[in-house]
């Protein structure tokens, strides 16, 4: 990070992976400069790799990256990157985690950080004496409203937490007839399912917002076991695709936590309603400028009930870079606040816990997960280890 281009230093970016998640990342640093004017540094797209030459060439000059790459352990070893963004499939966490912290790289992983508890472990073992940055992408955390959830709950506004009901819900595998070739959360030599792919996040969010899980009890299927395969033939299906969690807080609260790739009609759906004992709160990702809350301290009787906060004030979180009040913002803004938050980690030197969460959180993420296919399989409920 010694290059400085108009006073500012650049913070050279090697970017694995030029799928979904490669795609909002590279929007996510190009526009970073543009809506942090002041800030002390640059960052550079440097490198990127990809599976197939014409894809990542074509990606590489899509997104304005210097250099490109099929082999990704050519950008871990390069002298000249400072920062090692994975945004590759989950079966490849560890290796390359592994690999760039070993490399003495700033590190930036995509949810989920890895597929086990044990993946997780042995990833911190190399992070804990590495002076470099890691953080993992739970991008939610920085959204406006869900940040502004956690600063009411933290000021004690709602009081003690008595329950959280949260859902991650999707439709991408209702259709019994969709191949399972072209289901995301099916494929891989490891399949993800629903718990450690949307319910990494909801997991967090969780965690993020009302702390600690102590306990799950929980049920998790496969409503589709049976799938057609693209160029024919049968598939069984071992991924879970609907799991309910009921889970114990540190703190005494209770809460249901339910992720589905079967809720028909679905798309896109990271929502939560929080209940304490003097005031209550409730997000949904498809309308993600809102927050509903009911504070009951001084709130006359005729008033009582839940009022909808457009988050989009001066005086609210995360909104001094983006637009004036109620010029809303949309689901990219929440990567772009994180990865902008992660780099400035890096130039000064900044802690990224608890605003953002590190690789401790995403090794807790996958121990609550791990905790729920333990529970349905011993049909008990399980005491979380920490
Ligand atoms: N935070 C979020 O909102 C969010 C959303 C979707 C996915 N994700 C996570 O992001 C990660 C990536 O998911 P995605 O949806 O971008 O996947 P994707 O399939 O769209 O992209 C994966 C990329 O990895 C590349 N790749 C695969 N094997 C490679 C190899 N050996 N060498 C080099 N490149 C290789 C592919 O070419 C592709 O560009 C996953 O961990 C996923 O769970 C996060």
């Amino acid at each position: 990070m010694n290059t400085v281009v108009n006073n500012k230093k650049e913070i050279r970016i090697g970017l694995l992976g030029c799928g979904f998640m490669g795609k909002v990342h590279s929007h996510a640093y190009r526009t970073i400069k543009h809506k942090y004017n002041e800030l002390g540094f640059v960052p550079k797209l440097y490198a990127i790799a990809g599976l197939g030459r014409k894809s990542t060439a074509s990606a590489a000059a899509q997104y304005s990256f210097e250099k490109w790459t099929t082999d990704w352990k050519e950008i871990v070893h390069d002298p000249n990157v400072d920062v090692i963004d994975i945004c590759l499939p989950e079966d490849m966490h560890e290796q390359v985690c592994i690999e760039s912290l070993k490399a003495n790289k700033h590190v930036f992983c995509e949810k989920p950080l890895a597929l086990s508890v044990q993946s997780c472990k042995r990833i911190m073992e190399i992070a804990k004496n590495k002076n470099v940055k890691k953080m993992c992408g739970f991008n939610y955390r920085f959204l406006p409203a869900i940040r502004f959830a956690k600063e009411i709950i933290d000021s004690g506004l709602i009081g003690k937490i008595y329950y959280i009901g949260a859902n991650y819900s999707q439709e991408s595998g209702h259709d019994p007839e969709r191949p399972a070739d072209q289901i995301r959360y099916i494929n891989g030599k490891e399949p993800l399912g629903t718990i450690r792919g949307l319910g990494s996040h909801l997991i967090d969010t969780v965690r993020y917002l009302c702390g600690d899980i102590y306990s799950v009890n929980a049920i998790v299927k496969t409503m589709i076991p049976n799938r057609p395969l693209t160029k024919g033939g049968n598939f069984s299906v071992s991924a879970d695709d609907i799991a309910i969690l009921n889970i114990e807080l540190k703190d005494g609260g209770i809460g249901t936590l339910m992720t589905s790739a079967v809720a028909t009609g679905r798309k896109n759906q990271l929502a939560f309603e929080i209940n304490g004992s003097s005031g209550s709160l409730s997000f949904n990702l498809e309308n993600l400028n809102v927050l509903s809350v009911y504070i009951e301290e001084n709130c006359p009787k005729s008033l009582r009930g839940f009022s909808k906060i457009n988050v989009t004030e001066d005086s609210h979180p995360l909104t001094k870079h983006w637009w004036p009040p109620a010029h809303i913002i949309g689901w990219e803004s929440g990567h772009i606040n994180e990865l902008y938050y992660f780099l400035d980690s890096v130039y000064g030197d900044k802690r990224i816990s608890p605003i953002g969460a590190t690789f401790i959180d995403g090794y807790f993420t996958a121990l609550v997960a791990e905790s729920a296919f333990k529970s349905t399989k011993l049909e008990k409920k399980i005491y979380l280890d920490y």
